[in-house]
């Protein structure tokens, strides 16, 4: 199977590429990136000579990138990473990009496979776009669809419109909501790699808020299971919910990352809060442990560890992104939570 993977210079995209160029030999991939400041050719580095591989420097917005690519290749699936993925970006530089991307450029691959008759076409989504959940229950794949902020509206926007394929037009796709990844190759805008690489600069570590937000962590590899399971057993005009099982306030995450690389837990610093902040996000992943044989297979503390020890040993790579003009950027886009709260 030739699978198109568009966003894999990204963090997730990356190692999906990785996984079935490991997992399925008879498979090739096709990477289809436009390279923004969240994609990076060095972490498919060790693939990049790899005759089952091709990278293709494109956009999903561009007609003429997607069309590229599907000239070159005989595509079977496409796998849709592409994406603006970073909430507080899309709150305070605004969602255009978000929009263009997550929207339009999802709409615009969902052209290219009917056009293609391609035979599946798998949407990368997020539980973000069932908005927040009170004290206590989790988001089924029934839950409504009530996005909170531009990047999870969009989002949602982009699971509309590939419903909307298959329901008017019979496009085969499935769409996979996940919750929050952690892993190798993370770009540091995110709450994990964030705090690992300023904890090893003993820098304040910014926690937003009361710190209680909860979130359910999932392991990269197993989100990578789990699309893979999606792709080759999932039904067509489904969706399916993959989850950690492993819901916990964010605070204890950055304590639990302190500990592994025995740093004073003085170094947190509670910051003013993320506007609209969902209060708790959950998983039931019933429905893909039952219909796709999947569920995580890693456990969190050992898999933090990992990431932990992937981090301490690459430095170069989160040091260069956390460096020059990046820093700019950050500066720019996080002064507002400069104020402290306690
Ligand atoms: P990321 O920001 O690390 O990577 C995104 C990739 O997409 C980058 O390589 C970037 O260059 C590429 N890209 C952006 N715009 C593009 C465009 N117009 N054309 C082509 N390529 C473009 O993101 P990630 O964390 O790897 O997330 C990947 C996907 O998984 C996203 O769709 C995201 O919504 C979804 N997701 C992420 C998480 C998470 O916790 N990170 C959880 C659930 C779902
Ligand atoms: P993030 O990694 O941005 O993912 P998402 O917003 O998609 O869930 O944030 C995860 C949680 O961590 C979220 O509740 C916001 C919080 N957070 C902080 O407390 N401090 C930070 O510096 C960042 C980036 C996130």
């Amino acid at each position: 199977m030739k699978l198109l993977v568009t966003g894999g210079a990204g963090f997730i995209g990356s190692n999906f590429a990785r996984y079935i160029l490991a997992n399925h030999p008879d498979d090739s991939v096709v990477n289809l990136d436009a390279l923004t400041y969240a994609g990076n050719l060095e972490n498919l580095a060790d693939v990049q000579d790899n005759p089952r591989y091709t990278f293709i420097h494109g956009d999903i917005t561009s007609h003429r990138d997607i069309s590229k690519a599907f000239r070159e290749h005989p595509i079977d699936v496409i796998v849709n990473f592409a994406a603006e993925s970073h909430v507080d970006r899309s709150l305070h530089m605004g969602p255009r990009a978000f929009i263009q991307t997550n929207i339009l450029g999802t709409q615009l691959l969902l052209d290219a496979a009917r056009k293609h008759k391609i035979q599946r076409f798998l949407q990368v989504s997020t539980d973000e776009v069932y908005g927040s959940l009170g004290p206590a229950g989790a988001f089924t794949e029934e839950t409504p669809l009530q996005p909170n902020n531009p990047y999870a509206a969009t989002k949602a926007g982009a699971d509309c419109m590939v419903r909307a394929a298959t329901h008017s037009h019979g496009l085969d796709c499935v769409i996979t909501r996940c919750s929050n990844n952690f892993g190798p190759y993370q770009f540091p805008e995110k709450l994990i790699p964030l705090m690992i690489s300023t904890a090893l600069e003993d820098k304040p570590l910014p926690v937003y808020g009361d710190g209680l937000h909860v979130r359910d962590w999932i392991y990269v590899a197993d989100h990578c299971a789990g699309i893979d399971a999606a792709l080759r057993k999932g039904k067509s005009g489904e969706v399916y919910n993959l989850g950690g099982n492993y819901d916990v306030p964010n605070i204890q995450i950055v304590k639990g990352i302190l500990k592994i690389l025995s740093k004073p837990e003085s170094l947190i610093t509670f910051v003013k809060d993320r506007p609209g902040h969902d209060r708790r996000y959950a998983m039931n992943s019933s429905k893909a442990q039952h219909e796709l044989g999947w569920k995580p297979a890693h456990h969190f503390e050992d898999a933090l560890k990992t990431t932990v020890e992937w981090y301490v040993g690459h430095p170069a790579w989160w040091q260069r992104i956390r460096s020059g003009e990046y820093r700019e950027a950050y500066e720019k886009l996080y002064g507002w939570r400069n104020e402290q709260c306690r």
